[in-house]
């Protein structure tokens, strides 16, 4: 199976550059001019186009159970939209209830996703209780199964929140066997006080789920969880960053020296909570999700900003969608409204849109924060997130100077609505190949593999890119005790 990518211009993280790609059997085996094609080639010209890594969504949740329901778009319609936008891999988040078993839990997402699947994925590890059993099972996780980053959450009281000190001994065992931490950060105390008092004051409509925590909420738990990774010497990665305050904290965080790394999502970015005020209930349940998008329209443009110059990392979008009866559930109390909103199908386009397109990042820049970090902070590199010899054939032929409205009356996604809704894009994934199949092609919306074609992708502990620091931490950082002469002084009597 061989595909030439003819008459581009290649687009890395470091360089862009003139130069045609060859890929055999899922691999780039050739990148240059004056390539020989090879018997039963299909050549593609991207004459004009942009040739760069396919996306990696660092954050998604098909078919999760969550709140009574299940997320309406599963691993087949979610990962096939995610191609049709140019995203050719995911990580996915299995996540366990308190008491569940990591390895069972393990086995059944992947159940879920591998028969369905047409984009590769990965696996990141939902911790959402503490024990003896999931220290140990994060061990035998992180040595036989491929995942190497654990989440946490700081909000989600009674269901996945955990306590500071379970968070201490978790990124403290994280640390010791080279994983990262993730961490949800919201102070789940204030959300559950406030949502109560939210609802008996008589709001309950989605206004109710920002005003119940506002971005100090989520600013505070950023902070904290940044303090306690630290502590312990663990690197840490805030997902979904939704606010400039929390933003803030995680570029003070780096310029400090800390191991931490910020993910913004599509939703961020690219709309904001002014939306939950909107008079039509279900377009202002539609964007329900946490932490909530903020209220603040500068929001975007300066986590964009913060993304283009570094102080945030990767981009996901926490894809978690519900349909408008689904979310309906909470029609008269907002903490009963499913929480999570769309993006695996916009994010790329979106980045480029408000990104690229607007002059704040580069494309080099864009193309680090839609793959080559992803592949860098979560140890894929480089079998994914560039294009060179030996990579994976993940590769997006882009058209920048096309444009689309966002609607959901032609998106792939199976979610009836769309955050996006009327937002002009500029930026076309004209044709998306996967492991080294054209697997689509915009012109005529054609979709050229099955489901079942995405793989999963092992990874393993010790990412260089995050723990060359934390090794030399570990060296230098030692307490050092002072030498002195003991105390013969007199010593007071404390009462029995
Ligand atoms: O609203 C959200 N974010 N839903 C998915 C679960 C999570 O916290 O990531
Ligand atoms: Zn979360
Ligand atoms: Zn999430």
């Amino acid at each position: 199976m061989a595909v030439l990518v003819k008459n581009g211009k290649i687009v890395n993280h470091d360089r862009s550059f003139k130069a045609d790609v060859l890929c055999v059997d899922g691999k780039i085996v050739e990148v240059g001019t004056d390539i020989a094609v090879p018997e039963n080639c299909q050549i593609i010209d991207a004459t004009d186009r942009l040739v760069i890594p396919g996306g990696i969504d660092t954050h998604t949740h098909m078919q999760l159970p969550f709140m009574g329901t299940f997320a309406i778009d599963d691993y087949y319609t979610g990962t096939r939209a995610a191609l049709s936008g140019g995203t050719t891999m995911i990580c996915d988040f299995v996540l366990g209830g308190k008491g569940t078993s990591l390895i069972e839990n393990f086995k059944t997402w992947k159940g879920w996703a591998e028969p369905k699947v047409m984009c590769d994925y990965t696996f990141h590890m939902a911790i959402t209780w503490w024990s003896e059993q999931v220290r140990e099972e994060m061990t035998e996780i992180i040595n036989n199964y491929g995942i190497n980053s654990f989440k946490t959450f700081m909000a989600y009281k009674d269901v996945f929140m955990l306590e500071d000190d379970e968070m201490l001994e978790c990124y403290r065992h994280a640390a010791g066997i080279g994983a990262l931490a993730m961490v949800h950060a919201e102070n789940g105390h204030i959300i559950d006080r406030e949502s109560k008092r939210m609802v008996a004051e008589g709001v309950t409509g989605p206004e109710g789920h920002e005003m119940c925590r506002p971005e100090h909420v989520e600013m505070e738990a950023t902070q904290r969880a940044c303090v306690l990774a630290d502590t312990v010497n663990c690197p840490l990665y805030v997902v979904h960053v939704m606010s400039k305050s929390a933003g803030k904290v995680v570029s003070e965080m780096r310029r400090d020296g800390k191991v931490v790394f910020g993910e913004p999502i599509a939703a961020s970015l690219g709309t904001d909570g002014t939306n939950y005020w909107h008079k039509c209930w279900r377009h202002a349940a539609a964007h329900v999700m946490g932490p909530p998008l903020r209220p603040d329209p500068s929001t975007p443009k300066i986590l964009m900003k913060q993304l283009a110059c570094g102080e945030l990392e990767c981009t996901g979008t926490d894809n978690c969608t519900f349909n408008a009866n689904q979310k309906a559930l909470g029609k008269d109390d907002f903490r009963k409204i499913p929480n999570g909103v769309n993006g695996v199908e916009d994010r790329m386009a979106v980045i480029w849109t408000k990104g690229v397109h607007s002059g704040i990042m580069d494309e080099n820049r864009y193309v680090a924060v839609t793959s080559t970090n992803a592949a860098k902070v979560f140890n894929m590199y480089p079998q994914k997130g560039i294009i060179q010899v030996g990579s994976d054939a993940d590769i997006v032929v882009w058209n920048p100077n096309r444009s689309r409205t966002i609607s959901k009356d032609t998106h792939h996604q199976a979610v009836d609505w769309n955050i996006f809704e009327g937002l002009e894009i500029h930026g076309i994934a004209e044709k998306v190949i996967s492991r080294g199949v054209l697997a689509y092609e915009f012109d005529g919306d054609k979709f050229h593999v099955e489901q079942g074609h995405g793989k999963y992708v092992p990874r393993q502990p010790y990412s260089e890119y995050v723990y060359n620091r934390i090794h030399q931490r570990e060296k230098f950082y030692k307490p050092e005790k002072v030498e002195r002469e003991p105390y013969t002084g007199p010593v007071i009597k404390l009462p029995q």
